[in-house]
């Protein structure tokens, strides 16, 4: 292989064969194609896009560059749900064991995050003694054992990956729907899951912020997995607003756990609904089972406290301590007031990830250290009435009690007042079957 003619030819928009963007992968992993050639061939499928069969291409190709797990030894169906990530959204940690107590296996290689807020790894790793970065044969035994497991992806799993988008990272040659879809899909399929279900966030709080690009991800992300042999759907859901009341690590495994047992602090009717809608979405398919049926047993489960006992089992399984997690008291910084009285008409959802960033809930570097504790907890939601001086959230910045007044003014812009009530929102915006 001449990389330099691939890149010729791709370049001018010529299809390269499946074998050709295999053999550049391999090599490419191996460490036997340069850096400066790999990102000329991402800025080339920026600007030239890819068929569907050179992404597919591309996709199992990353896949193959590590491990392929397979759960085919395991009595129930396995199954695992993505989000392309929104603020406030800690809906893995209710779906997953909730699909769980619904018959599947579900195993899910889950990140760190970078960015404004922690990923699904940082929320559980906020539970005391919680190990998220569990050895493949632990991950296996724990899925065994209580169906569900919110690990951190190891290097062994799609390492051309984490080598391509470092590239990417730096190249400006993130936005590109075939990388996006074999960056993602490359990770899930070598997690070995039989149905992939996926939440593609659409809004000012998402990495997809138009709902034409939001559709158009979903679209290949399904078109991939099936491509793939998987059985898969998704769903774009609104992300103007955050999730749930909480943005902040430890905040939103409370939050969570609130919604898994169905008590505590005001419970989020939209992580209630959402959690629902995927973990039916992924019962459905996996059992193949109408979805009103599985519609019926997810709210089930969720209600008589099944949901509630997988995420407990899980937790112990990975050496947390709830006990000690749920009997922490969680400092408060202070109030955010309103600053008029009316109607909640809408919570910008980036304003807020900011403030909690500020506050120290999520890390711009990957060796940056985030504060499991930091975070914002609103105390209102979109339509709620207010009056002037109301406090709207509460601020724990327990590590950078010098950065609550920047978060409080980001807060207050975020809770935007009105005279009338806004009009309902929908958060499921299109489904793609
Ligand atoms: N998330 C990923 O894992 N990869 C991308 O390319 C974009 C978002």
């Amino acid at each position: 292989m001449i990389v330099k003619l691939l890149l010729d030819r791709k370049r001018e928009g010529e299809e390269l064969a499946p074998e050709e963007i295999r053999e550049l992968v391999a090599a490419y992993t191996r460490g036997e194609v340069p850096d400066y050639q790999m990102a000329a061939f991402a800025m080339a499928v920026c600007c030239r896009g890819m068929t569907d069969a050179e992404t597919l291409a591309l996709t199992t190709a990353m896949r193959d560059s590590g491990d392929c797990l397979s759960w085919d030894d395991l009595p129930q169906p396995s199954a695992d749900k993505h989000s392309t990530g929104g603020v406030g959204d800690k809906l893995s940690l209710v779906i997953q064991p909730l699909a769980a107590a619904c018959g599947l296996a579900v195993p899910s290689l889950t990140g760190r995050g970078l960015g404004l807020t922690g990923g699904t790894a940082d929320k559980m790793e906020s539970i005391p003694g919680y190990v998220a970065g569990l050895s493949l044969a632990d991950y296996r035994k724990v899925v065994a054992s209580c169906g569900c497991s919110l690990t951190v992806q190891t290097g062994e799993i799609a390492p051309a990956d984490k080598k391509l988008y470092a590239l990417r990272d730096v190249t400006g040659t993130v936005p590109s729907i075939p990388l996006i879809v074999a960056s993602i899909l490359s990770k899930k399929l070598a997690e070995g899951a039989g149905t992939l279900v996926f939440d593609v966030k659409c809004g000012a709080g998402a990495f997809m912020k138009t709902r034409p690009e939001a559709a158009a991800l979903a679209k290949a992300l399904v078109a991939g997995a099936r491509g793939a042999g998987r059985k898969s759907m998704a769903i774009v859901t609104a992300m103007d607003e955050p999730l749930g009341f909480t943005v902040g690590n430890a905040l939103e495994v409370d939050e969570s756990i609130d919604v898994l047992k169905g008590s505590g602090g005001r419970i989020p009717q939209d992580v209630v609904d959402l959690s629902v809608e995927f973990a039916a979405r992924m019962v459905a398919l996996a059992r193949e089972m109408p979805m009103d049926e599985a519609r019926t047993l997810c709210r089930e489960r969720l209600t008589d406290g099944s949901a509630w006992t997988r995420f407990a089992e899980m937790v112990r399984l990975h050496g947390g301590d709830l006990k000690a997690f749920e009997g922490r008291r969680r400092v408060e910084g202070g109030d955010v007031l309103s600053a008029g009285g009316g109607f909640v008409a809408s919570i910008d959802a980036q304003k807020v990830a900011q403030a909690a960033f500020e506050l120290g809930a999520g890390r711009a570097q990957s060796t940056d250290s985030i504060d499991p504790e930091a975070g914002v907890r609103l105390l209102v939601t979109r339509g709620d009435r207010v009056s002037a001086g109301q406090p709207v959230a509460k601020l724990h910045a327990p590590m950078r009690p010098e950065r609550l007044e920047v978060a409080s003014r980001l807060v207050q812009d975020a809770v935007v007042v009105s005279a009338d009530a806004p009009a309902p929102k929908a958060l499921v915006l299109e489904v793609v079957e």
